[in-house]
């Protein structure tokens, strides 16, 4: 996840941009770059690593202008490192980008073809050679940016300026931009966190929209050059809150992120058309010698395999061994030879994760990563690896690295299944329809984050908490007694709901909250027994699943309907209440809900 900022207005760029980038720097970034307007010239400056050091590098030798723009980069195409920083200039126009660029590679064809040369290895870099080489044919350079922008297929929020030009042009579509209305300045911004020292008056910009700043005045027009009016809102936030974007805690901040987390996911890898999935990253040796794959992880990134094993067994009838990284290094796991191995890690560094990567290469197996941290040692070290774009998560508890792990999951069965040819392109075409609903029916679930929250303030008293699913959903519960269990202290055990009888009945009484997930999958009567058992020993049942005429509506003590979804997606629906009744709890409880005690965010030690 990247961060922008651009500035027009009577004081010195630099200082407010580097000041901004400052207060990007909770996003996460690898790189910083900076590009200074002054009389019609334009000079840049990028470095690997953190801001203070570009701050460094720029010093205060003349590098100051009325405009700028500044960026923050947290890599997706191309490893961190001083050419892939932005701004990125061409001839003479200087961009910064945050999103995806899905059609870069055939853009970047033919601007070779017409004699471009390109630095970089980012999706970025073909912005600024598009608009240069629009510059004639569109008249000017707002036009040049409009004909640009409307070839461009995929996310992007840009500031783009040129030389010898006094304008500063900021453009959207799927990833977040606004405008900063200051005193005799414009400031725009990927969020308002970046610039709330300078003011909390903010134009939210909406997709395809185009701002133009010049000379003091804003206009802002759409993709067809039409002037479109958009109202200016004041924020009242403290500045703790602004960093988490109005939010009280990263963790509920990440939960909400999920709907775009998950689309920036699939950006670029499914073609619904063509019933096809890309993964340009991934170089896999023959998949039709594979005869175990094994997916291996710690915590919430295990819990993401457990769905993985589901989803791939059921399309692909190959069979999957999961197991838990510390487990798998020391127990001599018997590894065919043609085994693939996939290593699941938000951070990349955790340590039981890469010493079962190391465990897995010493056999000469095939490794593959999926991971959110571009650069890390997970990714740099396995031979292929898919990256989930989930942008940073900060919050200790991980919330939308699982969604998004389990989305890599989907699709990667979706791309193994064609070419093992267990699935045609009409399955493929019909299930990758099922995958762009789920970000959407995220936003409803989000939508109605209240009643969850009431749930958790009638029910946060309780110690102890049982988790029960069946089938897809035996992880599901898992990965919500984690979420409870780390972050508000309270007791929270999952099982799967056949197991109950075996021994966890014991447990039940009027003091033990039983949280069901039971979608009306085929484990939907089984479940619904389990139930009864709970309540013929007066247990409390909290009730999760997708059916609004569930057979035991009514006799439980709460319900809550997620949207229905096919078997293999039900998971990431239905993990959304489980994570938001944990924050809601732990809120209200008062633990420290981004650091809960003892925890760490990566465990880099064993
Ligand atoms: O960065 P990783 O995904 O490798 O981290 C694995 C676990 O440490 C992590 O998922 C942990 O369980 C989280 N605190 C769960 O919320």
């Amino acid at each position: 996840m990247c961060g922008i900022v651009g500035y027009q207005g009577r004081e010195g760029a630099r200082d407010i941009l580097i000041e901004a980038l400052r207060r990007l720097e909770y996003r996460g970034y690898d790189s910083a770059g900076i590009a200074i307007w002054n009389n019609g010239t334009v000079r840049l400056a990028r470095r690997q690593g953190k801001v203070s050091d570009l701050a460094e590098a720029i010093g205060d030798d003349g590098f100051n202008g009325s405009m700028g723009l500044a960026h923050t980069r947290w890599a997706t195409h191309g490893v961190p490192s001083e050419r892939n920083a932005h701004p990125h200039k061409a001839a003479d126009i200087t961009v910064v980008h945050n999103g995806i660029i899905e059609n870069y590679l055939e853009l970047k064809e033919t601007l070779k073809e017409e004699g471009h040369t390109f630095t970089s290895d980012t999706d970025t870099e073909v912005i600024p050679h598009l608009i240069a080489s629009l510059l004639s044919k569109a008249g000017s350079f707002e036009g040049a940016v409009r004909a640009a922008l409307r070839m461009l297929k995929g996310s992007y929020a840009v500031g783009v300026i040129r030389e010898g030009e006094d304008i500063l042009i900021a453009a959207k579509k799927e990833s977040p931009l606004l405008v900063g209305i200051g005193d005799k300045e414009f400031i725009i911004a990927s969020d308002a966190p970046a610039i709330i020292n300078r003011t909390n008056r903010f134009i939210f910009l909406e997709d395809d929209d185009i701002a133009v700043i010049q000379k003091g005045t804003l206009r802002i027009t759409n993709l067809d050059g039409d002037e479109v009016e958009r109202e200016t809102r004041s924020v009242q936030w403290s500045g703790a809150m602004a960093e988490k974007g109005g939010y009280r805690h990263f963790m509920l901040k990440e939960i909400f992120e999920q709907p775009r987390a998950i689309s920036d996911t699939l950006i670029g890898r499914i073609q619904q058309e063509e019933g096809e999935i890309l993964f340009e990253e991934l170089d896999l040796p023959d998949i039709t010698k594979v005869r175990k794959i094994w997916m291996v992880a710690c915590g919430t990134s295990y819990h993401a395999c457990l769905i993985g094993k589901h989803i791939f067994e059921a399309n692909l009838r190959i069979p999957v061994e999961t197991d838990i990284a510390s487990e798998f290094r020391y127990r001599d796991p018997i590894l065919g030879k043609d085994d693939l191995v996939i290593l699941v890690s938000q951070s990349g560094e955790t340590a039981d994760t890469i010493a079962a990567m190391k465990e897995a290469k010493k056999r000469r197996l095939h490794t593959l990563a999926i991971c959110n941290v571009l650069g890390s040692t997970l990714s740099r070290e396995c031979h292929s690896v898919i990256y989930t774009h989930a942008g940073p998560e900060i919050g200790v508890a991980s919330t939308k690295a699982f969604t998004t792990q389990v989305c890599v999951f989907f699709m990667l069965m979706l791309y193994l299944g064609k070419r093992l040819g267990a699935l045609d392109n009409d399955d493929v075409r019909r299930l990758i329809g099922e995958l762009r609903k789920v970000p959407h029916k995220i936003q409803t679930i989000l939508d109605a984050s209240s009643s969850i929250e009431d749930n958790a303030r009638e029910n946060m008293h309780y110690r102890h908490f049982l988790y029960l699913g069946r089938g897809i959903n035996f992880p599901t519960v898992l990965e919500g007694a984690l979420k409870l269990k780390e972050i508000s202290y309270i007791h929270a055990e999952a099982y799967a709901a056949g197991e109950m009888k075996h021994g966890p009945i014991a447990l039940i009484d009027e003091n033990m909250p039983i949280v069901f997930v039971s979608p009306r999958d085929q484990t939907y009567k089984k479940t619904c027994s389990n139930m009864e058992e709970v309540l013929a020993r007066k247990g409390k049942v909290l009730l999760f699943t997708d059916d609004t005429r569930h057979d035991m509506a009514g006799r439980v003590d709460a319900l809550f309907v997620v949207p229905e979804s096919i078997y293999e997606l039900q998971p990431i629906l239905s993990i959304v209440p489980l994570q938001l009744m944990a924050y809601y709890m732990a809120n209200l409880l008062g633990t420290d809900v981004d650091q809960p005690r003892n925890l760490a965010k990566s465990v880099t030690v064993e």
